[in-house]
Parts: structure tokens; sequence; C-alpha cells
């Protein structure tokens, strides 16, 4: 069955999605929609350019909202460049003009008869994916936010550089929302299967510093090049392959809890039916009140979304 991709948004994080699904044949189809539609069609054509030096075809269809009838997965990476330069490192800075967007965008898919998944990276992303499933009438379970996939990563970069092994040596997660009330969980973290709470105490490691170094990522790329997109990217494009080939892979994405009344990110196992199972992680009292804290944060700020 040919795998449909769809992209929303082709600024610098959307381009990047769709070169990395073409660069390695992920889609069969991918449809590229962006309301500048001179942009999209240029990259299009470009894509095209690059197919006979490729070892796979992707077909490349161009702004038909009607093209995502029969499309597996969309990703969000609606965005709005005139906040490229957020003085407040706050992605709330983008709700505004992104919920605007993301309403127009939302009721297009819906009139379309899209019944896939659609992968969030849009910011402030945990309020997004509440917006876009409200809007949409997804089941809760088929709308997704990258969430903290991209927080968790940065974590297991910033310990993987200090204690020299590879980022995939790290095990853990990023919990709540990608953005400032996130933390990370130390005690879902591993290296080379040790407890980092130990390992931090054998090598001197500062924790708090290693947690702010992950939160701070996207910022400390961001004041270099005004915006970030390999990160972020390569997080959806996971998410994606974890749905085409229904992989029932546990990610920390963005996902719908009962008992916090939130997207927020906490580990969920994703497979072709979108979210198919919740995980539980034994959390210490003091990440549970941390978690608690960031998802009354959410909570607070899609409220005032929806003023
Ligand atoms: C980042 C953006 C996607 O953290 O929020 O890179």
């Amino acid at each position: 069955m040919a795998r449909k991709v769809a992209v929303i948004g082709m600024g610098h994080v959307g381009s990047t999605v769709a070169h990395y699904i073409v660069a390695n044949g992920f889609a069969d189809d991918l449809v590229l929609i962006d309301t500048n539609e001179a942009k999209a069609k240029a990259d299009a054509l470009d894509f095209k350019d690059a197919m006979a030096n490729l070892l796979f075809h992707t077909n490349i269809t161009v702004n038909d909202y009607g093209a995502l009838a029969d499309t597996d997965v969309i990703v969000s990476a609606v965005g709005n460049i005139k906040l490229q330069d957020n003085p407040n490192a706050d992605r709330f800075a983008e709700l505004p003009f992104t919920r605007k967007a993301v309403a127009d965008v939302a009721a297009k898919i819906k009139e379309s008869g899209f019944n896939g998944k659609i992968v969030v990276i849009t910011n402030p992303v945990d309020v997004i994916t509440s917006l876009y499933q409200e809007i949409t009438g997804l089941p809760k379970e088929h709308v997704i936010g990258t969430g903290t996939l991209l927080d968790s990563a940065r974590m297991k970069r910033a310990v993987a550089d200090r204690l020299h092994v590879d980022p995939r040596s790290v095990a853990g997660y990023n919990l709540g929302e990608h953005g400032n009330s996130q933390f990370t969980a130390w005690s879902t973290v591993k290296v080379l299967d040790q407890p980092i709470t130990k390992l931090a105490k054998e090598r001197g490691l500062d924790l708090d510093e290693l947690d702010k170094e992950a939160k701070m990522g996207g910022w400390t790329v961001f004041q270099g090049k005004k915006y970030t997109s390999y990160g972020v990217a390569t997080a959806a494009v996971r998410l994606v392959n974890v749905i085409l080939s229904n992989a029932l892979t546990e990610l920390p994405v963005s996902n719908y809890r009962d008992e916090y009344g939130v997207y927020l990110s906490y580990p969920a196992v994703v497979g072709r039916d979108g979210i198919v199972a919740q995980s539980h992680l034994d959390l210490t009292d003091e990440e549970l009140a941390k978690l608690q804290t960031s998802a009354n944060f959410i909570k607070e700020k899609y409220a005032e979304s929806l003023d």
C-alpha cells in the first residue's frame, strides 16, 4: 500500500522534513502545502531535480487540500517567520499567529475528509496539538505533538557529550511542556544501563546544569541561526516512520493524558493507530510535582488561547 505523507508549512522546518522524507524514500506520495505557493512549487521542483540522483522515487503534489483525503500522516510545520527574533525565549510568543493559521488549516483538513494521523510541530506545540484535535474532531490518539521527543534528544546529547558516549546509549525522558516548564526526569535516565543519579555522584555531574542545557538547547541553536530545524524535523520524521511502519515504539511525545486533562509529553507507544498505549513511569514525588506544574501551565495557556 502506498505511503502518503503531507507537510503543511514549507518554511525551514517543513522543507527539512520534506527533504528527509524524499532523500530516504520514506513515502511514495508527498503533498506539500504552503500559503506561499511559489515557494512550495519551487521546493517540489527542486526535489524533482534531486530524484534522478536518488535511489527512491516520490510522487509530489503541491497545495492540494483535496489530496489529504487518503493521506496517512500530515505533518504540521506551520510557523511564523516574522517571529524569528523572539527575544524572550518563549514559544508562546508564536501563539497569536499560529492559532489563527492552524484554525484555518485544521478546518481545511477536516473538510478534505482526512482520516489519518497528524504529527504536530507547530509551537506552542502542546496547545496547538489540542487545537488540531478539537477542530478536526479526530480521535485524541490520532493527533500527536513532537513535544519533548526533541528535548529528550537534547538531554541525551548533553549527557552523552559529558560522558563521552553515543547519545543513543543514553535512555530517559524530558517530560511535560515542550517549553520552559519541562524538566528532565532524572529517575528515568540511564547511561550504558547505569542510573544517571549514581553516575552523577561518581563523576561529579551537575544534573541541574544538564537539565538547563537540554531545556535551553533550542534557544542556543535559535540564537545562532534564528530558527531551529534539523533536531525537530528529525523528531517529526521519526514519528512519521513509527506510524507508517506500525513500529509500536515508546516515545516521549505530546499525547492527551486523562489524569492531567491536557496534551503534554509523557512516553507512549506509537504505531499505525497513533497512540496505542500510554506508559506509566515510577516518578519521584518531586518529578510528579514538576509534571503537575507543567500540566497546569499548559492548561492555563490553552484556556487563554481560546479567548
Ligand atoms: C525547538 C523548536 C521546534 O525547540 O521549538 O527546536
